[in-house]
């Protein structure tokens, strides 16, 4: 059976999509070393089964050499597919070089991402010079798209509504939930000046007063994207909007910034927050399903799994002396270590 794995602060998703798809929750144990070096531990048996590990990637770079060793000793342990899923896939934006001497993190992210996983599973990644994510990434991957939950919320919730995307790069969604529910959609137009700047214009909406604006975007990072939109909107009559965004980061106080000028913010739970009301498992684990049902080779990049070696095979005795592990006294060591040789000899 599929065993589904969350990384720490994944596991209410993983759960849900665990129950979704009918599946396993296992269990993976991480901590840090006083060194500040990570531990990793499955707890689950994996030794022949796909395994999915959970991690949304948001904020990306705390986590992310964690959900390597996870991966990485997944595959040693014999898993027979190891899967990403990132319901928020990040390093989507620098995509192109802006300024002189920039990374390019989006290609640098995709190979990191290609050699360590078999395959990656999100949620609207944000493709905006890149078509599809196989432009970046040399795994098979799987993108869902979150505009018809985004609509269904909308139709349930909100009476008269208009859609209204910040820019232009937000037509995309807009229009496409737009006419799920039949309802009319406009796109403002914003100028970007920095990470925490933009200016927004509206164009003439007077033909819609006395709808409800609803503002919907992929991503919510600053928040100021929204913010401006949300600011403007009255200036032309209407009433505070509704927010709706697929992936909610809500840096630093964003959250509470918006939420003084717009009446709901709403958001998928890609991303743990409050402002979560609409539950992507059922999409992910609907896809998984439907993946695991067409024959596909699987690309193994890495190695198979592996026998235990010398170091393995030694046990507790082999543990770092700075941090026995819980199940140990912590105190009693019943092997003198062996000095080796060549080694220690400049250590200070
Ligand atoms: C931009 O291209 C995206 O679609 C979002 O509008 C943007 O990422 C939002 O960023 P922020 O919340 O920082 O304004």
């Amino acid at each position: 059976m599929r065993l589904i794995l969350p990384l720490p602060g994944n596991e209410i998703f993983a759960r849900h999509l665990a129950e979704s798809g009918g599946w396993e929750l296992g269990a993976i144990e991480t901590r840090r070393f006083p060194d500040g070096e990570t531990y990793v531990r499955i707890l689950s048996n994996i030794a022949n089964r796909p395994v999915d590990l959970v991690c949304t990637l948001a904020p990306p770079d705390d986590g992310f050499l964690r959900l390597v060793f996870a991966a990485d000793a997944a595959r040693s342990l014999g898993a027979r597919e190891v899967t990403l899923v990132a319901p928020y896939l990040a390093y989507m934006r620098q995509d192109r070089r802006f300024l002189p001497g920039e990374a390019v993190t989006s290609k640098t992210f995709a190979r990191l991402v290609s050699s360590t996983f078999d395959r990656l599973v999100t949620v609207d990644p944000h493709l905006h010079r890149y078509a599809a994510l196989s432009a970046l990434y040399t795994i098979p991957t799987e993108t869902l798209h979150a505009a018809p939950l985004l609509a269904d919320w909308i139709a349930a919730e909100v009476q008269k509504p208009l859609i209204i995307g910040p820019d232009e790069e937000s037509e995309q969604w807009v229009s496409a939930i737009a006419a799920r529910i039949g309802a009319p959609h406009a796109v403002l137009s914003k100028t970007r000046h920095g990470d925490r700047s933009v200016d927004v214009e509206l164009p003439d909406l007077s033909q819609w007063s006395g709808l409800r604006p609803v503002l919907v975007d992929d991503i919510a990072s600053s928040g100021d994207t929204l913010f401006e939109a949300a600011c403007k909107l009255p200036l032309q009559g209407f009433a505070r909007p509704v927010c709706a965004v697929i992936h909610g980061l809500f840096a630093e106080d964003s959250y509470q910034r918006l939420l003084a000028v717009a009446d709901r913010i709403v958001s998928s739970d890609s991303v743990l927050h409050a402002s979560n009301a609409i539950r992507l498992a059922p999409l992910i684990a609907a896809a998984i399903s439907a993946a695991r049902n067409v024959p596909r080779d699987i690309v193994r990049h890495r190695r198979p799994a592996e026998p235990l070696d010398e170091v393995e095979r030694a046990g507790i005795d082999s543990f770092p002396a700075s941090d026995p592990p819980p199940w140990t006294s912590g105190v009693s060591r019943t092997r003198t270590p062996v000095p080796q040789q060549g080694k220690g000899d400049s250590a200070t």
